[in-house]
């Protein structure tokens, strides 16, 4: 007989909807962090198996359906300009990790996003109505996100923000970013990580988690 209780529950599977700059980074980490990754892109996988072969060994490419189909955790690695034709219904019932931001340079004027009384992140939440949405992995460069990976404990570990309204998707994707070699700070709600948004104090910061915390209690209301 085994004892239940020594063995580990399974790891979350990812999903990561996006093959472009982002998304194989994000992948790669995660696979280097011991999740088991599938990703997608727009269209048939066949397009994106060499990529993948290269630069995420070990993640599978897949129809975007059947990534997420499988996937615990779904990783939302598009550009802001491809939100308005994304069908919200694909991550019903998912945990969807927001990484996009809205640069009006790099995406040009997008009306759903131009609201500025919302954070980018509640826009996709309202959006993705039957999703949970987490806002994180937006802060960083994605050339940084592999590079500046370091141990629980290292002086030189960074923080990385983990924004959302459901506290148990919040530690699930803080989790995430634990493992993948970041401290997480987490936010209580979508409308607090307007904070991590381009613009705020912390986005593209090298912060520790100390510093992290403080700039974002420091931050004018
Ligand atoms: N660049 C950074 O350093 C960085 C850092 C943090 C966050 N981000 C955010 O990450 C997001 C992606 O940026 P990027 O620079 O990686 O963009 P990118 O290089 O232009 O990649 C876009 C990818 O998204 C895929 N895609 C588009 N619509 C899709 C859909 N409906 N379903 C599945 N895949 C879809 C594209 O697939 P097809 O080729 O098939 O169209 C392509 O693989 C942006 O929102 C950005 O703000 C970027």
């Amino acid at each position: 007989m085994t004892d239940g209780a020594s063995v580990p529950p399974p790891m979350p599977r990812i999903a990561v909807l996006g093959a472009g700059h982002t998304g194989p980074v994000i992948a790669r980490v995660a696979l280097a962090a011991g999740y088991p990754v599938t990703i997608a892109a727009s269209g048939d996988p066949a397009r994106i198996a060499l990529i993948t072969q290269v630069l995420v060994p070990g993640a599978e490419p897949r129809w975007a359906a059947d990534a997420v189909t499988d996937a615990d955790i779904v990783v939302l690695a598009i550009p802001v300009h491809r939100f308005a034709t994304f069908d919200p219904a694909l991550v019903a019932g998912k945990v969807v990790v927001d990484t996009m931001n809205y640069w009006p340079p790099i995406d040009g004027v997008q009306e759903m996003f131009d609201d500025r009384r919302y954070g980018s992140s509640e826009i996709v939440a309202r959006r993705l109505a039957r999703s949970i949405v987490v806002k994180s992995f937006n802060q960083f460069g994605y050339h940084e996100l592999e590079e500046e990976r370091r141990p629980p404990g290292s002086p030189e570990r960074r923080a990385l923000g983990v924004a959302g309204d459901d506290p148990a998707a919040v530690k699930v994707v803080a989790e995430l970013v634990e493992r993948i070699g970041y401290d997480s700070v987490r936010l209580d709600s979508l409308r607090a990580g307007r904070l991590l948004e381009p613009g705020g104090p912390v986005f593209g910061a090298s912060l520790r988690r100390a510093e992290f915390e403080l700039a974002l209690e420091t931050e004018p209301g």
